[in-house]
């Protein structure tokens, strides 16, 4: 059983193959955190609750009998505000009675297979109860009688878990609650790093990483997004630990608004890391009988460093998290025609695209921005949906039954939270964009936010995409979000409930998403915000790929990608091979080879060359599809860390496969290089494909393999090896 509880000790214990979770129901019903790291096989871990001597300034509980007992310096696993503990609280509720003192106690407490759903929000799911086992415990807050019920899910075979709460007003009056962190978990010492990943437009998810230090360290976003700027992944480290050595302990929510993570180091050199929805400019008014639920964060722990966490994560994320047809199947490998046209495109001219893309084995053309209203600039028409007939030469039906006949499926671009200052549907419902009454609305992109907090804007935008999806043959959907939210307040909501725009947005949006994923169950959607500025485990339930960025730069894009395989899998990351910049097509192929393939420039414009090239890269993609998209990640030569060179290897889960490529940023002085493989059966014998050699896989592992390639900046090669009896 992966949860047991000793009702005689009262102590829970969450077990994965590889790592044990234990808390303990302490004297007066704290919840009191005891342990989180590599499976042990006992309990005989409650020592660990005491931090140090009871210090002056730390308030005890007359009712304990433990004169050491304090909440400020107890490791507690969901500790309320200013009853006794001075950290950063998980949850604050301002009380009828107008003060914020919150205090939930354990009271009790249900164990089942499986794991719940959380309603109106994207979460990890299971499809057959015996893969999850879950722990629901009930807390209470005696003064107020408001509960929360903490919910532990544990998928026992694959070294995670997930934690969300849900806050039940179960009193008689409305309060409000001003903070609510899905998860708090607290570690005995502050001997570790902080890894996170930040960035901006064109440059998302890079890896930083700093030790922690006492006091409060908060990654976060404010944007209504979970933003290009700060991704709502975190992971504490051992200091040092590398891709194979070391703890490492990732941290992921599942959302897509505003978020927080944060890591306090307190007096006692303990650390308290929370997560959940952002604090800063949230607040929600619970009337009597109602309930509030929080996202889950997904925590996995790895003994064997972080290349291994990240891998649990990937596995956890194909399974559990991706949902429908093109869950399992092969995605199709399209072609985009944003980089080469913009919005000023044909018909005419897209259906000459899609027929180079035939000849050269391309599955799919995908329209982006541009196809509709009278949309030939920013500037305008987000909003209005109807297809611009002129543009596309005749009918969209008609349009797509010419890229069909050339055996190729239609994808199309929509933005729908969005709205244009300059479209009809701005003129007609000016009330229908977030705003604040009397306050100049910031522009950006020339355009505002829709107010999806409103279930009548949320059935509008969804009747318009309805006729267009419902009417034509589209297998795709890219589903853009390009600019964050200002000025936050709803026409329809009244002054006491103006702090919960932001999430009731997102609520919003995941509701038009869901009605989207059942009307259209086959339509592949790709999620997309200005490139990937909404990377996150959210957006991943509804659409099973993200553009990754608008940056396709190869050599930018290494950072970007390693960056983004922290958590998630390759097959969640639109790469496409683009016309610009540095590399040759070899590179870029190589490159975008990583993730959801495509191309995103005018076919028109290839030479005999070119087409040989992305010819072979149309075979390749068919041949490595398995190895990458369900294959086990190696990162093997880190951008960030070596200036000359990356690398990275996957291997089929059967070790029977991989896949080596590495990329020259810089010219480095060494002319051979010698690779050491990963992940490989140290008894396997594998084949290498380009001069059929065969080695061993300890070989491969131990001594590495010798590669001399040209060292030139901007090529690359790739080695693919398969295992022979
Ligand atoms: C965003 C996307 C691009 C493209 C444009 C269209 O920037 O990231 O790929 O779709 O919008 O306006």
């Amino acid at each position: 059983m992966p949860i047991t509880f000793d009702s005689e000790k009262r102590i829970f214990k969450l077990d994965t193959a590889t790592s044990s979770y234990i808390f303990e129901i302490y004297e007066e019903n704290y919840i009191v955190h005891l342990y989180y790291g590599a499976k042990i096989p006992d309990c005989n871990v409650t020592q660990l609750k005491y931090r140090g001597s009871f210090p002056s300034f730390s308030p005890n509980n007359i009712n304990v009998s433990d004169p050491m007992f304090s909440p400020d310096i107890t490791p507690l696993e969901y500790s309320g505000e200013g009853t006794g503990d001075f950290r950063s609280a998980a949850v604050a509720v301002r009380n009828a009675d107008g003060n914020n003192s919150t205090d939930f106690r354990y009271k009790s407490h249900k164990i089942y297979g499986g794991k719940p759903a959380i309603e109106g929000l994207p979460a990890l799911y299971v499809e057959n109860d015996a893969d999850a086992q879950t722990l629901e415990l009930l807390a209470e807050d005696s003064v107020t009688g408001v509960q929360a019920v903490l919910y532990y899910t544990v998928f026992e075979n694959l070294g995670a878990m997930t934690r969300s709460v849900k806050i039940i007003n179960a009193s008689d009056r409305p309060v409000e609650i001003e903070k609510v962190y899905s998860s708090c978990v607290e570690f005995h010492t502050h001997d570790y790093e902080l890894l996170t990943l930040y960035g901006k437009w064109g440059k998302e998810r890079s890896l930083e990483r700093r030790a922690l230090a006492h006091g409060r360290q908060l990654v976060s976003s404010k944007r209504g997004s979970s933003s290009h700027h700060h991704n709502p992944f975190a992971a504490i480290v051992d200091k040092g630990a590398t891709e194979d050595y070391g703890s490492a302990y990732g941290f992921n929510l599942v959302y897509s608004g505003n978020f927080a993570f944060e890591a306090e180091v307190n007096q006692f050199a303990g650390t308290r890391v929370l997560m959940g929805i952002n604090p800063d400019g949230f607040g929600w008014k619970l009337e009597p009988g109602s309930s509030f639920s929080s996202p889950e964060v997904v925590m996995v722990y790895s003994a064997n460093g972080i290349g291994e966490m990240s891998r649990i994560f990937h596995r956890l994320y194909r399974k559990h998290l991706i949902r429908g047809k093109w869950k399992d199947i092969k995605r199709p490998l399209l072609i985009n025609n944003w980089e080469a046209t913009g919005m000023e495109f044909t018909g005419e001219q897209l259906v000459t695209f899609a027929e180079r893309a035939a000849e050269l084995g391309i599955d799919m053309l995908v329209m982006d921005d541009g196809w509709f209203g009278n949309r030939d600039s920013d500037r305008c028409a987000l909003g209005d949906w109807t297809v611009n007939e002129k543009k596309l030469g005749g009918t969209l039906s008609e349009f797509i039954e010419k890229i069909n006949a050339l055996g190729l499926k239609f994808g199309i671009w929509y933005e729908p939270e969005m709205i244009s200052r300059d479209s009809e549907l701005y003129r007609a419902h000016p009330d229908w964009c977030i705003h604040v009454p009397g306050r100049e609305k910031s522009i950006a992109r020339y355009q505002y936010v829709l107010d999806y907090s409103r279930q009548d804007v949320r059935d509008y935008i969804f009747g318009e995409m309805y006729k267009v999806l419902s009417a034509n043959k589209i297998d795709y959907l890219k589903w853009d979000f390009n600019r964050n939210l200002t000025e936050v307040g709803s026409a329809q909501l009244p002054p006491e409930r103006q702090k919960e725009v932001f999430h009731r947005f997102v609520l919003g949006t995941y509701e038009v998403m869901d009605r989207l994923t059942k009307a259209f169950p086959d339509m592949l959607i790709e999620n997309c915000s200005g490139g990937g500025g909404r990377f996150d485990p959210g957006m991943l339930y509804y659409s099973p790929q993200i553009w990754t960025s608008d940056n396709t730069d190869p050599i930018e894009r290494l950072s970007i990608q390693f960056g983004t395989s922290m958590c998630y899998p390759a097959s969640t990351m639109g790469a496409h091979v683009s016309a610009s910049r540095r590399t040759g097509y070899e590179t870029k192929g190589n490159v975008a080879l990583w993730g959801s393939f495509g191309y995103e420039l005018d076919p028109n414009k290839f030479t005999e060359e070119d087409k040989k090239i992305v010819k072979q890269q149309v075979g390749e993609y068919h041949k490595y599809y398995d190895v990458i998209h369900f294959g086990d990640l190696y990162r093997l030569i880190s951008p960030s860390e070596n200036p000359f060179r990356a690398a990275w290897e996957f291997v089929s889960e059967d070790k029977t496969e991989a896949l080596l490529t590495s990329v020259v940023m810089r010219k480095p002085e060494d002319r051979a290089l010698f690779i050491k493989l990963k992940g490989l059966d140290p008894d396997k014998y594998y084949i290498d494909e380009d001069t059929h050699e065969v080695y061993s896989g300890a070989l491969l592992m131990n001594a590495g393999l010798c590669i001399i390639a040209s060292t030139d900046d901007g090529t690359s090669f790739k080695k693919y090896f398969k295992a022979v009896e």
